[in-house]
């Protein structure tokens, strides 16, 4: 066994959703518990990585041997995000708010005319990172999709210029749920991986990362 394979690799991984403030007390989000990619991290940790871990709002204990850097926006992700670099690999688990509201600075009251929100787009955090010129070597996205899961996540793996996207069918009762069917698209095609528990899926993607960045031993 080769327990410390990804000793002496710095990896990013982003989890959990932002929080979008509306006023002091509300605020928009996606739906995310952050538990797929807190495992991601201790799994790669386990490995013997030193993990930055930007985590969204949620209330999970960080993995062992994780530095967690907890951000509420989407602008605070990717300041973070900037500022962790440079990095060997990153994986993108976050569910990112794509939009962002301009914010009451005083709570809006009920009795008042009802509020229109008016959105404006976030960046999106792992394209930036996709055109940067610290692009880490080996760049992962996630994509939640519920229907047509592997088409889209093709798509999305071109669109977005990264190595691997990692696709999550969140048809069932994954989100906040213990198992997780993903499929995992590079550019030379598709593995399909077993549904599973979520840490079983980290520590399946953790040898695959382990896998790309260790150059193949000659025969
Ligand atoms: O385009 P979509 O949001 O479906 O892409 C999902 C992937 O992009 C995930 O890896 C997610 O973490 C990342 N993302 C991001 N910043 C955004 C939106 C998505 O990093 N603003």
């Amino acid at each position: 066994a080769k327990p410390q394979r990804l000793a002496g690799r710095h990896i990013l991984v982003t989890a959990g959703p932002t929080h979008e403030p509306i006023d002091p007390v509300r605020y928009i989000a996606n739906r995310s518990s952050g538990r797929q990619g807190f495992a991601i991290a201790g799994a790669l940790a386990a490995l013997g990585a030193r993990v930055t871990l930007v985590a969204g709002p949620v209330t999970l204990p960080t993995p062992a041997g994780v530095t967690r850097i907890d951000v509420e926006t989407a602008r605070e992700m990717a300041d973070a995000v900037d500022r962790a670099l440079p990095v060997d690999a990153a994986i993108m688990v976050a569910a990112v708010a794509d939009w962002h509201v301009d914010a009451a600075v005083q709570k809006i009251k009920k009795g008042d005319a009802t509020p229109t929100l008016s959105l404006s787009e976030n960046p999106d955090i792992l394209a930036t990172l996709a055109r940067s010129p610290q692009r880490p070597a080996l760049l992962i996205g996630f994509a939640a999709e519920t229907e047509r899961v592997v088409e889209h996540a093709t798509a999305k793996r071109a669109r977005k210029d990264v190595d691997w996207i990692v696709a999550n069918d969140v048809s069932g009762d994954v989100m906040g749920g213990d198992s997780n069917s993903v499929h995992i698209v590079t550019k030379d095609g598709v593995e399909s991986w077993p549904r599973q528990g979520k840490d079983a899926v980290a520590a399946q993607l953790a040898r695959r990362v382990a896998d790309a960045l260790e150059p193949a031993q000659p025969m």
